[in-house]
């Protein structure tokens, strides 16, 4: 299977825990990876977006119980809090996936079945002792606890002592690593390949895949006593849809740095295990802190997608994420920046450009046309290597240009038939920025473009200035 259809893409976000509700973090990821999809669809790919929710697992089965509520109730009401922000946020995506749909449950059973029948998993459990952590979902060595404790979620792990199945993941350190520096496997940016890379060289522990106490999970089809280890079926969610939709091999898994190590190498190893087609591409994007602290519901400083809809509405929300730093290094968000952003880039600078060529439109009785058709080279090839910030700065510096314009010929000194030409100019440079603006503010560029495709009136402003 797989490989059949040649133009497409298929990209992923990471499904999401659902113990919490969205905050900027996932915002973040899931804006990107519509952005990425769109531009794909806009250029004549099959492309699709598949997102989801991440609902088994001892650390959902714990925030359930909190809520005096069933895992799977709880996880009902959560997810539905994530397809709400992502409908509000316009992401078009393909599925949204849940771990547990039935057919998730039944694939995830199969890949498993599969990779016991192949022997990639031991035939009878041992003993696994470890330190876990819930909010992690994984196992820590004591090096990586400060004081005993996990420095991200300041708990303290769990002596885990039990009997599990294990995934021989060693068995597949070196065929990886030859993956992954030759590029078939390509791990993004460099400076995380470079990590991931340095680890497999460090040597790579078996790890365990099972649970034999913990029910909220996929019951193993060779053992129902044990529940898959939560990480190892919320993997195969990609692999899902994949099948479902015949589009296996993913073209891109989009990540944050915290989890590429399930991407980049146990992922792969379960694939390379069942003899399937491995993704093509892993990005890891960076980690932000809020006012240069780390987020956290304790210090108060969650940033939740509906207050920055509310403030800098849908596209002002897509465009201030994404341009506000690299996409792939760390970085910090704060509502100061993010209106300076806003104010500066939306209200001043596009939405002024698109008013002020409107009106002078308006009063030379200038007529639109269907206008440019193409991604300008530049940002084409920055959206095609996810330098998402850099593809926005092209856009700006578009608009720059025709601010410069402007101010130059001073239209508004003209004579009709002198302005004439210069605001046709002026027309074609907007209509090409409505074009290339697309998969990045889906709806401010279809307004743009119906405003100068017939008759041009002013309208009201696209970003009013905060
Ligand atoms: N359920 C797993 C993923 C399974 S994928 C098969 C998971 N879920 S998560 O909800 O905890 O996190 C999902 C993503 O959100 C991660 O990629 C993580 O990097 C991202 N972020 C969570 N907090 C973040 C920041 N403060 N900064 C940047 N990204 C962050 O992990």
């Amino acid at each position: 299977m797989g490989g059949k259809k040649v133009n497409k893409f298929f990209a992923t976000t990471p499904i999401y825990y659902v113990n919490d509700v969205p905050h900027i973090g996932h915002t973040y990821t899931t804006v990107a990876g519509d952005v990425i999809t769109r531009f794909y669809k806009q250029k004549g790919f099959d492309a699709r977006l598949l997102t989801g929710t991440d609902e088994h697992g001892a650390k959902i089965a714990e925030a359930a119980k909190k809520h005096n509520k069933e895992p799977k109730e709880y996880a009902d009401q959560i997810s539905e809090e994530f397809k709400k922000a992502w409908k509000s946020l316009n992401i078009n995506y393909a599925r949204f996936i849940r771990t547990t749909d039935e057919d998730h449950i039944k694939v995830a059973q199969d890949f498993l079945q599969k990779l016991y029948d192949k022997r990639a998993i031991d035939e009878k459990p041992r003993l696994y002792k470890g330190l876990y952590c819930v909010g992690h979902e994984q196992f820590m060595s004591p090096e990586e606890l400060v004081n005993g404790l996990c420095p991200d979620h300041q708990t303290k792990p769990i002596e885990h002592s039990e009997e599990n199945y294990y995934f021989r993941l060693n068995e597949y350190r070196d065929k990886i690593t030859d993956l992954i520096s030759s590029d078939q496997i390509k791990v993004e940016p460099k400076t995380r390949k470079n990590e991931i890379l340095g680890k497999l060289k460090d040597g790579l522990e078996d790890i365990s895949i099972s649970r034999a106490n913990l029910e909220w999970g996929i019951p193993l089809p060779f053992d129902p006593s044990h529940t898959s280890y939560v990480w190892i079926e919320a993997l195969i969610n990609y692999y899902t849809y994949g099948l479902q939709e015949d589009i296996w091999p993913a073209d891109l898994h989009l990540v944050g740095k915290d989890i590429l190590w399930f991407h980049s190498v146990i992922w792969p190893a379960m694939l390379l295990a069942i003899n399937e087609e491995l993704p093509k591409e892993i990005f890891a994007h960076g980690f932000f802190t809020i006012n240069g602290q780390k987020m956290s519901k304790t210090l108060g400083n969650v940033i939740k997608p509906e207050e920055l809809i509310q403030k800098y509405g849908v596209d002002g929300t897509r465009y201030v994420l994404l341009s506000a730093f690299p996409f792939g290094e760390d970085g910090d968000f704060s509502w100061d920046n993010l209106d300076k952003t806003y104010n500066a880039d939306l209200a001043n600078g596009l939405g002024n450009l698109v008013a002020r060529v409107a009106k002078l439109c308006e009063k030379n009785g200038i007529e639109g046309n269907p206008g440019a058709q193409v991604f300008c080279a530049d940002l084409e090839e920055a959206v095609s290597e996810y330098r998402l910030n850099e593809a926005l700065a092209v856009i700006w510096d578009l608009i720059a240009e025709a601010d410069k314009k402007i101010n130059e010929t001073k239209p508004w000194e003209l004579s009709t038939d002198q302005a004439k030409p210069v605001l046709e100019d002026l027309v074609h440079r907007i209509q090409a920025i409505a074009f290339n603006l697309k998969p990045f503010l889906p709806e401010t560029a279809e307004k743009i473009l119906k405003q100068f495709s017939g008759e041009i009136k002013s309208a009201p402003s696209l970003f009013p200035r905060l």
